[in-house]
Formats: C-alpha cells, sequence, structure tokens
C-alpha cells in the first residue's frame, strides 16, 4: 500500500518534433499511482526501451500508428512485476512485458501485455531486447522475410545493434557468409570478434563503396536493411539475381517531410529480379512467444550473444533516443529503474 501510494513519475511528451526527438521534447511529471479497474493490472516497472522506432511513434509522418499525443506519456516497451491485478490469468508477483509506457508504474489493460516472462534463469531485460522486439524482428524478418538460403552473403546494416547483431548471427548459424555494416572501429571489431561477421564495413569511411565491394566478391544475395539512405544506395548496387531485401528500418533518414531524394531502385529490382519487402514487429508480435522459444535456448548456450547499453533512472530517458541516432549506444539501449518504481 505504501509502495501504492508513491508517486508515479512519468515522462511525457511535452512538444512534437520535427525528425529525431531531442530532450527538450519531453517532460518528467508527477502523477498518483491508479488502482486498476476491471481487467488491468499494476505493474512495478524494472526497465524501460529505447527503440529507434519511438521516432515514429512521435511523429506525424509516415507512420504506421497513431502518433502519442501532446501532454501523453511516452509510448515504449517495458518490462515489470505485476503488484495488482484484477485481469484473468495475470496474477500479483507475474513479469510481463508489454507497452506500459516510460513511466515507473504502469496501471495498464490486459491487452498491453505482449507476454508473461517465463525465463527466471536469465536477466529480466532480455525481455526487451534479444527475447524481445529486437529479437523477435530479427527472428521473423530473416526467416519470413528474406529468407536466406546456405552459403548466401547475406549484408547487414546497423549490425552491431540490437536487431542487427541478432540477425546477423542467426544468418550465420544457418549457414551464410555475413556481412555487417556500423560505424566506427569499435563497433565493426564487435562485428567480428563477437558476433562473427566474416567482414565488417565502416559506412563513415571515405572508402565505404570500395569496402563494402571488397567484402562481397560474390555479390549480395540478402540485404537486411535497418538504414534505407546512402548505405542502401551502395548495397544495390551489388545485388544478385533474386535478391531479397528485408526494409526493417530507416535510421540513416532524418526526416520524410520533406522526404530524402536519392537514386531510384527499380532498375536494380528489374534487371536482378530481386524482391523488396518491408515488415513492422507488430505483424507477427501474435507470435513473440515461438521467437523467444527459439531464440532463448541459443542465449543459454552461448550460441546468441547480445549487448545490451543500460542507462540509469528514468531521467536518462529524455534523452535517450536521439542518443541512439547519434550511435552512441553499444547493444540493446534500456533504461533501469530503481526497484519500487523511485527511479
Ligand atoms: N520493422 C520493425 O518492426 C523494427 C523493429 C525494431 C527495430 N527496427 C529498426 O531496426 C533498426 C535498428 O534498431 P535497433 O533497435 O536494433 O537499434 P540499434 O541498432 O541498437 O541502435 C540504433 C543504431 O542505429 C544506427 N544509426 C543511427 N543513426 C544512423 C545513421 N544516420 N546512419 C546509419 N545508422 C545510424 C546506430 O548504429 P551504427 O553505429 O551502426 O550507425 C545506432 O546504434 C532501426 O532502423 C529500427 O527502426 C525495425
Amino acid at each position: 500500500v505504501e509502495q501504492r501510494l508513491a508517486p508515479n513519475r512519468q515522462v511525457v511528451l511535452r512538444e512534437r518534433p520535427v525528425g529525431i526527438p531531442q530532450a527538450e521534447h519531453f517532460e518528467i511529471v508527477e502523477a498518483p499511482v491508479r488502482g486498476p479497474g476491471d481487467g488491468e493490472i499494476v505493474v512495478r516497472v524494472e526497465f524501460l526501451s529505447v527503440d529507434p522506432a519511438m521516432r515514429g511513434w512521435v511523429n506525424a509522418a509516415a507512420n504506421y500508428s497513431e502518433p502519442v499525443g501532446l501532454g501523453e506519456v511516452m509510448r515504449s516497451f517495458a518490462v515489470g512485476v505485476v503488484e495488482d491485478s484484477r485481469a484473468a490469468g495475470l496474477a500479483a508477483g507475474d513479469r510481463v512485458v508489454g507497452m506500459f509506457g516510460w513511466q515507473e508504474w504502469a496501471t495498464v489493460p490486459a491487452s498491453a501485455v505482449s507476454r508473461v516472462v517465463r525465463e527466471p534463469d536469465l536477466p529480466a531485460s532480455l525481455a526487451l531486447g534479444v527475447l524481445g522486439l529486437n529479437g523477435a524482428t530479427a527472428w521473423f524478418g530473416l526467416t519470413e522475410v528474406a529468407r536466406p538460403r546456405p552459403g548466401d552473403t547475406v549484408v547487414v546494416s546497423t549490425a552491431a545493434g540490437s536487431v542487427g547483431s541478432v540477425v546477423g548471427q542467426l544468418a550465420r548459424l544457418a549457414g551464410c557468409r555475413t556481412v555487417g555494416i556500423t560505424s566506427g572501429p569499435v563497433k565493426t571489431s564487435l562485428c567480428r570478434d563477437e558476433f562473427g561477421y566474416a567482414a565488417a564495413v565502416d559506412y563513415r569511411s571515405p572508402a565505404f563503396e570500395s569496402d563494402l565491394r571488397a567484402a562481397c566478391p560474390d555479390g549480395v544475395d540478402v540485404y537486411f536493411d535497418n538504414t534505407a539512405g546512402a548505405i542502401s544506395d551502395a548495397v544495390l548496387g551489388l545485388i544478385n539475381t533474386r535478391a531479397r531485401i528485408a526494409v526493417c528500418g530507416t535510421a540513416s533518414v532524418p526526416t520524410w517531410d520533406p522526404p530524402p531524394t536519392g537514386p531510384r531502385v527499380e532498375r536494380y529490382l528489374l534487371t536482378k529480379r530481386a524482391r523488396m519487402e518491408g515488415f513492422v514487429y507488430f505483424d507477427f508480435e501474435h507470435r513473440l512467444a515461438e521467437a523467444v522459444s527459439r531464440l532463448a535456448p541459443l542465449v543459454r548456450t552461448g550460441a546468441l550473444r547480445y549487448r545490451e547499453d543500460v542507462l540509469d533512472g528514468l531521467e536518462s530517458a529524455p534523452d535517450a533516443i536521439a542518443g541512439l541516432y547519434r550511435g552512441e549506444n553499444l547493444g540493446k539501449r534500456v533504461i533501469r529503474l530503481r526497484a519500487g518504481g523511485q527511479g
């Protein structure tokens, strides 16, 4: 009860950004924790997620969901423990992951829950990353959209990041030769040494295009695209006949209003009879448990490695998305809240 009376600190959207949301677009406010209504649960949040997609959730243009309203709690995935439940099938003590928003306590309908976390032997934060949005995006994007075959050359952008690192490792486990694209010497080394890429290329280097060509002597069969922009322009010039391009993200494009211009893709697709297909995690969310059942055993044996970039306290949230677009994260970015929700 005492905990229930603790104020709930929340990060709300103060101003709608054009492009990448910055710290000044958010504000931290306090509100009382509300008890659960019928069909609702109260979650004490342990970790908040920070995802590049959150840029799209606050922008009005080129989006796949209703943008977060001004004054509303910032939409986000989070993991935490049910403190009180009036929802069938969810009990106090259950650890759950879902759309709980950037706040310390979340009173939400049961439908906000993506999954009850049933891996007590693994860190809770993994439910947001390698066993959550990022892992499932990599799993379904690779196996159902990109569909690599053994021996394929698979190129991955944001290769050291939370989605990209899983894609690269899964493709290698499927018998492919993997080439990662990322920024700087630390992340290119990480790609080769930790995530098993056969080669890793720095897109900020002036020699990027020739480095990429040298890294793909047999051309590119699969491109898992997390960036769009000039990086993709370089990859498209190297695709093989019947190449498959899974469009997962557009991290290199600061705004779609106005849209960027660049080389047209149609001629590459036509001459190479290639397939380019976008997808969104939410199309597959109902199959999250299936992805976790494939990924968790690989994490346990060490066959699938992951990195986390852990920030502390709710205060670190407002600047956290901008930080992703500065490329400062080394692995899945999460925010740890102090036990009891006092952040
Ligand atoms: N389709 C879906 O449903 C879905 C779901 C989850 C994620 N995604 C997408 O997957 C991509 C990776 O997401 P994540 O969660 O795994 O994040 P992440 O890779 O862990 O972090 C984002 C990374 O984006 C890269 N980046 C930032 N600005 C860039 C720029 N201007 N040009 C090129 N790269 C830039 C940085 O890595 P570098 O140092 O390598 O530049 C940064 O570390 C994003 O595009 C995201 O939107 C899509």
